[in-house]
């Protein structure tokens, strides 16, 4: 019988960013990406949602302790990225453009690290209440 259950964290950083592309001019970075590559940035309110699957611990009942889970998101991801400037303020985005695609694969990436591999993990972030994205896919 396979028990695999998904256990899920939300949590919330706000973040400025600014999407272009540093071979292009100003107006051809306007024209792919409109208001998010205005040159002073501009701020999104993110909300990300870890989902953690596998089996529930036999004496626990726990796929993951979600305090412990948390404790994880907090200290290696929000903050780093939370009330910061995601161009500037952060090593992750000298040279890669900070897309949602991109930060949810870099925050994927963070979390993989420090989560039991016998666990599957997966990342939702949302830039905008109807534009998200999710890895891995
Ligand atoms: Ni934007």
């Amino acid at each position: 019988m396979d028990k695999k259950t998904a256990v899920f964290r939300k949590e919330h950083f706000n973040a400025a960013h600014r999407l272009f592309v540093p071979a292009w001019d100003d107006q051809k970075n306007k024209e792919v990406f409109g208001k998010c590559s205005n040159p002073n940035f501009h701020g999104h309110n993110y909300e990300l949602e870890v989902k953690v699957t596998g089996v529930p611990d036999p004496q626990t009942g726990f796929v993951i302790d979600l305090k412990l889970l948390s404790d994880i998101i907090k200290e290696y991801v929000l903050e780093i990225f939370d009330h910061k400037n995601l161009n500037l303020d952060t090593t992750h985005f000298k040279n890669l453009n900070p897309t949602a695609e991109n930060i949810v694969r870099i925050i994927y990436d963070i979390l993989r690290k420090r989560i039991e591999p016998k666990l599957d993990l997966q990342v939702r972030l949302y830039e905008t209440e109807r534009n998200f994205v999710e890895y891995p896919a």
